[in-house]
């Protein structure tokens, strides 16, 4: 086997970044035109894995397969290729079994540079972030600490989250597997996305966000699929933080379903399998979600090895107020504010509440400075009155969990929430 130096250096930098399909495809064609048609194989499945209507790997495995003398697998790989690409119909003869691979017929090829540093150099030019189909990717642009209090959720999430992914040494050594998700859960507006965001950011892993309507989307399309291109979308973008927001709509249980229930099924059953990651490879990859309603969310989904840890996110404290006013005051014109006064007048408001307080102090404050013609700075008056006007967004959530606690919770799951509850009731 001869020891093909531009294969090398491009088998070594898909190592390093293992999602990148268009190198893997040519890699692929390389290995088969190298006379090496088992990893020209296994590369090109790797590829249409991730990418089925792939044409070039489509072209490569059917070739690889033939020069294996799989006939039936190199038939079908060559008429989906044939279907999808009809203007190269590629149509070899069935070769013997010692006859070289067929020659390359994708035009595609012949668009690829040939020596490993101008593919290096274009893989590096070319965007680090594809566009999803579905949902938004980018950077997160946050850290924890532009999170106002939840001292005890930041704490837990750093020793069960961030501490074991920054020290692989340590997971290895206690046997400690990273498979499965984590679900944040709990009161809206109460800073579960902005975790989730903000974990990205610790990571510095993209950040990939599936939200309502894009869940709600989905089951207009073929949702199994659609899952299927989430799930590779985020692998091609490793590091990557995947984020289910509003799980309960995606993993509903089927006996609140009406009439979609099958569709639903598979829905579960194919993050089911992504999670698992049986047949796949998700190192890089950090599946969180997050919930208002965990109970309507389906139980095979928080077994073991799914989203199995859970991080109940509650309404901020008297500290935590305060803390998220100053956050949202950061960088306006301000009097000298007594913030803590506001936060013990605010008591059961939600992050979203406070921020929306904020908000509307600013508003008035500019006003005024419109209608005096100079800067108004937010005044404790305008917060006070801000805070008067604002209705607490969470009292509902409140009832429905307190009844879930109450009558619901048989393998305490809703423990933390029960103590909590209890605890403002004295
Ligand atoms: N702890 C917090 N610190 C700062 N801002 C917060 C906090 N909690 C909520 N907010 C504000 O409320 C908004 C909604 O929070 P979000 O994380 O979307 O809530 P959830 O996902 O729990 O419904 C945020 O964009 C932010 O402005
Ligand atoms: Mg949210």
């Amino acid at each position: 086997m001869t020891h093909d130096p531009v294969i090398e250096a491009l088998l070594g930098a898909l190592t390093a970044d293992p999602g990148n399909h268009p190198v893997r495809a040519h890699v692929a064609r390389l290995l088969l035109d190298a006379g090496r048609p088992d990893e020209a194989l296994a590369n090109a499945t790797t590829v249409l894995a991730a990418v089925p209507d792939h044409v070039e790997a489509l072209r490569t495995a059917a070739a690889a397969a033939r020069a294996l003398g799989d006939e039936a697998r190199a038939t079908a790989y060559g008429r989906l290729a044939d279907a999808l690409d009809p203007a190269a119909p590629a149509t070899p003869p069935p070769p013997g079994p010692d006859s070289p691979p067929a020659a390359p017929t994708a035009p595609v090829a012949a668009a690829i540079p040939d020596t490993a540093d101008e593919i290096l150099q274009r893989w590096t030019e070319s965007e680090a972030v594809a566009e999803p189909a579905v949902g938004t990717i980018g950077q997160a642009g946050i850290t924890l600490a532009d999170i106002g209090g939840l001292a005890d959720v930041k704490k837990r999430l750093d020793m069960s989250f961030l501490t074991p992914l920054r020290n692989p040494e340590l997971r290895l050594k206690f046997g400690k597997s990273l498979r499965g998700g984590l679900l944040l859960w709990g009161p809206p507006g109460c800073g579960k996305t902005l975790i989730a965001r903000a974990l990205a950011g610790e990571l510095g892993a993209n950040f990939y966000e599936i939200g309502l309507s894009d869940v709600l989307d989905m089951w207009i399309g073929s949702s199994e699929r659609n899952l299927r291109g989430i799930f590779e979308t985020a692998r091609r973008n490793r590091p990557c933080l995947l984020f289910f927001d509003e799980m309960d709509a995606l993993g509903q249980k089927r006996s609140q379903l009406r009439g979609g229930g099958s569709s639903m099924r598979g829905v579960v059953n194919q993050m089911l399998a992504e999670l698992d990651g049986a047949s796949t490879d998700n190192e890089g990859l950090f599946v969180l979600a997050a919930s208002n309603h965990p109970w309507d969310i389906d139980s095979a989904l928080l077994r073991p090895g799914r989203f199995d840890r859970t991080v109940l996110v509650l309404p901020p404290d008297v500290e935590a107020r305060e803390a998220i006013l100053r956050l949202h005051l950061r960088g306006r014109p301000t009097e000298r504010l007594d913030l803590a006064k506001i936060a013990k007048a605010t008591d059961g408001m939600s992050g979203a509440d406070l921020a929306l307080i904020c908000e509307q102090a600013t508003e008035t404050a500019m006003e005024a400075s419109m209608a005096s013609g100079r800067v108004e700075p937010i005044s404790q008056r305008h917060l006070q009155e801000a805070a008067r006007s604002v209705r607490p967004s969470i009292g509902e959530w409140m009832e429905t969990a307190r009844n879930y606690a109450l009558y619901g919770n048989d393998a305490g799951a809703y423990d933390e929430l029960a103590a909590y509850l209890n605890k403002r009731r004295r």
